[in-house]
């Protein structure tokens, strides 16, 4: 199942990763810089008598220099965001890397002169805001708004007032309607998706919206345009068949995949799918042994990082009931689990495949979430929460400690994490088991194994945990 031209592909793809990874670091660090300063302090916390101090060409000439450089820095990140996205897939060549090297060079001179000037703007905003800074919920400022030339985006951060005037009990009388910190930077697609007929049919543009939650701009706004559908939709199988039958091709919009069908997808041969889940929609042969068959063991030792999933839910007897599958696949993890009636989400976006309309057509629920997001659960709420092929060796320590507290907040007392094959390099195995280990989790199952491809230069990780009760 872990084949070697899978895993060789994974270097470059690594690169291209890492890559991605430090440009969308920086176009936050610089919505966030540009942002906080020029549109949601100004609009959410200050008061229009001192909007005119914050505005920087008024307390002192540096301000404008600093919205200059940090203008220059945003629109060289963007150029460049559009140029990789141009530029063909295996393209990670000698060249082109000392091309990003020099670039980001170029970028972080740029970032530290503006750093030089910031702790003077940033007392005078603290000295400012604590003066007076009325709730953020009774502003109706809506100069952000401001920012996009779109009406409809601008309708839609807009404020809205309650019509009858009155506060919920959380105090607010209105509805905020956000979008992520990240749209800013991205205001040319931001605008191209919001630009469409109130009523319409939307653009073929899901892709376009996807790309833009993957880059931070997520919540997205929502639209006033009919989605695109299937020409023909045909109903679904019923749930005894569909679960481990491959859909019904038209209903799939495919436009924007590389395969279009289902049996383009489960044969790998393709090499069109994504590199991470080739086989994933091969379904009979792939998909069916998965955690109910040791398929991946390693000969000499007889080591494995599968665990089997009766072997996970009897370290809990009829404990875990509901969870989520943090992974990118067709659902399988939630197909077997059905069958021992836990039932369990599947988060994934669609990388190359239509892994969230497989997974609903196979009659189980997918959940279109980017791994930027909190989840949408409540604390203390989820039994299970599992994770396979999609949190690796790639992973940001910061990241990843951040997504970690985050699933530890949903998961109740109790509650099991499965890691299931966390894959990284040798070298990095101490530093990713020490932000497992943070958790102090209770370990039923902690296994590391070589990974045998790629010369021998990774390793599994498996692990299921139990989270410990906490003060009340
Ligand atoms: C919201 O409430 C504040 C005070 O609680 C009030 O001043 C403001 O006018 C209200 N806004 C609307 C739209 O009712
Ligand atoms: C799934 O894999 C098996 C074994 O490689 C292959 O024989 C079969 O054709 C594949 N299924 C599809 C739909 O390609
Ligand atoms: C996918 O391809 C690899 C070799 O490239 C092969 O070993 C494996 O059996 C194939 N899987 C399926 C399901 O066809
Ligand atoms: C899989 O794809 C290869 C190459 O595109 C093709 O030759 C082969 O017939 C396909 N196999 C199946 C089962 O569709
Ligand atoms: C691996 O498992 C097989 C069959 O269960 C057994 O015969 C063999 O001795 C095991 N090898 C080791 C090294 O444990
Ligand atoms: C699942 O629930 C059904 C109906 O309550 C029951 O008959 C079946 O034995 C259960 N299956 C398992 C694996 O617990």
């Amino acid at each position: 199942m872990r084949k070697p031209n899978v895993f060789t592909k994974l270097g470059t793809c690594r690169v291209a990763h890492r890559l991605i990874f430090v440009l969308a670091t920086f176009i936050i660090l610089i919505s966030v810089t540009s942002l906080s300063k020029f549109y949601s302090l100004r609009s959410l916390l200050v008061t229009n008598t001192f909007i005119n101090h914050l505005t920087p060409e008024s307390h002192d000439g540096s301000g404008s220099e600093v919205r200059i450089t940090i203008q220059t820095v945003i629109q060289k990140i963007q150029q460049e965001l559009i140029m990789m996205r141009d530029m063909p897939t295996e393209s990670s060549s000698p060249a082109s890397l000392l091309r990003h090297t020099a670039f980001l060079a170029d970028i972080l001179r740029l970032i530290e002169s503006v750093q030089a000037s910031l702790p003077l703007n940033e007392k005078t905003y603290k000295q400012k805001s604590e003066k007076s800074s009325p709730h953020p919920l009774k502003q109706q400022s809506n100069e952000f708004s401001d920012y996009f030339f779109i009406e409809e985006i601008r309708k839609y951060v807009k404020m809205k007032p309650n019509r009858l005037g009155k506060q919920n009990f959380m105090g607010a009388n209105g509805t905020f309607t956000s979008i992520g910190h990240a749209c800013f930077a991205m205001k040319k697609e931001l605008e191209e998706y919001m630009n469409y007929d109130i009523g319409e049919i939307c653009n073929d543009d899901w892709k376009l919206a996807q790309k833009l939650m993957v880059h931070g701009c997520d919540p997205l706004p929502r639209r006033r345009c009919f989605s695109r559908a299937p020409q023909l939709y045909y109903k679904p199988f019923p749930t005894s068949e569909s679960m481990w039958k491959l859909p019904d091709n038209r209903n799939v919009r495919w436009s924007q995949y590389r395969c279009k069908n289902f049996n383009c997808l489960a044969n790998n041969s393709t090499g069109k799918g994504f590199f991470k889940c080739a086989d994933c929609f091969n379904l009979s042969y792939h998909e069916m042994p998965r955690w109910i068959q040791l398929v991946n063991i390693v000969p000499n030792s007889n080591l494995t990082a599968d665990f089997l999933i009766p072997e996970v839910l009897g370290i809990k007897p009829g404990e875990i009931r509901i969870g989520l599958d943090f992974s990118v696949g067709t659902g399988t993890f939630a197909a077997r689990m059905r069958e021992f009636n836990v039932t369990v989400v599947s988060a994934t976006i669609n990388l190359g495949a239509p892994f969230n309309e497989m997974i609903a057509l196979r009659g189980l629920v997918p959940l279109y979430l980017t791994i930027n997001q909190r989840l949408p659960f409540f604390d203390n709420t989820l039994d299970l929460i599992h994770t396979t092929r999609f949190l690796d060796g790639w992973i940001d320590y910061v990241l990843l400690d951040f997504i970690l507290y985050d699933w530890d907040r949903v998961l109740r007392p109790g509650g099991l994490l499965w890691v299931d094959s966390f894959f990284c390099l040798k070298e990095d195995l101490d530093d990713y088991l020490k932000a497992f280990k943070m958790l102090r989790y209770k370990k039923h199952k902690w296994v590391v194994v070589p990974k045998l491809d790629k010369d021998d230069r990774e390793v599994f990780f498996s692990a299921v945990l139990e989270k410990p009760p906490r003060p009340f």
